[in-house]
């Protein structure tokens, strides 16, 4: 099959199995509410913690299975893409299950408050990045020409910034006054922008306006010069859309992960807990 086809069947087959295992859940519960009470500490209440509980550890083994590539093919314990599927798809279950072991009410303790807020911050910032996962590659792929790896962003601009240096040192005055003003304060360094949520190119015709203006009023030797040093702006300008979308995607991980590291340690203190006395 076609690499895409496969992934495509393989996240429709996850999210039908995801319905399919909420709506079991569904009527699991009102079983429960019919012949029974729904409650924390019963058989059925105890049942829904422990499957929450497996769904979550299940959920944090994809950043093992993530590490492990050579040990995962030669066990064949599964595909990184399948991983991620149950990571998503359990790990929303687990939401579901911790709801229904605390019968749909607001918990009374601390450690369990903690745990239910925990729950829900890891499930939807997960869902979050999924989002944005889907979103980002999405618009900088659509509005920008060029490809760019993160940590390389700093050092393009510092090439930029020196060949824009060396090239307005033959330019005419228009053209430096252009250059000291508006573009080298600019080339200065990466730039966080929030226009670039809502406008990839981070408002550039606008931005191009004086080159314009210049252009027209320039001879053709330094209407070329002109033309180079606006292709290096533009580039920046890209440069920092990349930095600004791609950045967001880094600081995601830390409201996701470390969260969902706590919330793991709490369970296993609450099952012990649980346990014990
Ligand atoms: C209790 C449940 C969860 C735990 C313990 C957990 C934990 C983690 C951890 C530790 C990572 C980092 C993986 C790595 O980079 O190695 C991660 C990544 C991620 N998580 Fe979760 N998570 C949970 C639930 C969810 C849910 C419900 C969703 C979505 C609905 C989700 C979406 C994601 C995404 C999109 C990533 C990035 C995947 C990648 O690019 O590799 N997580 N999670």
């Amino acid at each position: 099959m076609w690499p895409n086809l496969e992934g495509k069947v393989r996240s429709v087959t996850w999210f039908w199995l995801f319905w399919a295992s909420v709506i079991t859940c569904g009527i699991l519960y009102l079983i429960n509410v019919l012949v029974s009470e729904a409650r924390p500490n019963n058989p059925w209440g105890l049942s829904y913690g422990i499957a929450a509980t497996l769904l979550m550890m299940g959920s944090a083994v994809y950043t093992v299975r993530r590490r492990a590539q050579r040990i995962a093919s030669k066990y064949r314990l599964g595909s990184t893409q399948n991983w991620l599927q149950f990571h998503v798809y359990g790990g929303s279950l687990s939401l579901l299950l911790v709801l229904m072991h605390i019968g749909f009410r607001l918990p009374s303790g601390t450690l369990t408050w903690w745990l239910f807020i925990l729950t829900v911050w890891v499930i939807l910032s997960g869902m979050a990045g999924v989002f944005l996962q889907k979103w980002i590659p999405k618009i900088l792929a659509s509005g920008l020409s060029l490809e760019v790896i993160y940590e390389r962003i700093p050092e393009l601009i510092e090439e930029i910034k020196q060949k824009a240096t060396q090239l307005v040192e033959d330019c005419e005055a228009p053209v430096r006054g252009l250059y000291s003003e508006q573009i080298a304060p600019v080339l200065e360094r990466p730039e966080l922008k929030l226009i670039y949520y809502v406008d990839i190119t981070g408002g550039m015709r606008s931005r191009l306006k004086e080159f314009e203006f210049l252009r027209g009023v320039l001879d053709s030797e330094e209407r070329e010069k002109l033309d180079r040093l606006q292709a290096l702006y533009q580039t920046k300008l890209e440069l920092d859309a990349h930095y600004t979308l791609q950045k967001t995607m880094r600081c995601w991980l830390y409201a996701h992960v470390p969260p969902s590291l706590v919330l793991l340690v709490l369970v296993v203190w609450h099952v012990l807990a649980v346990w014990y006395y």
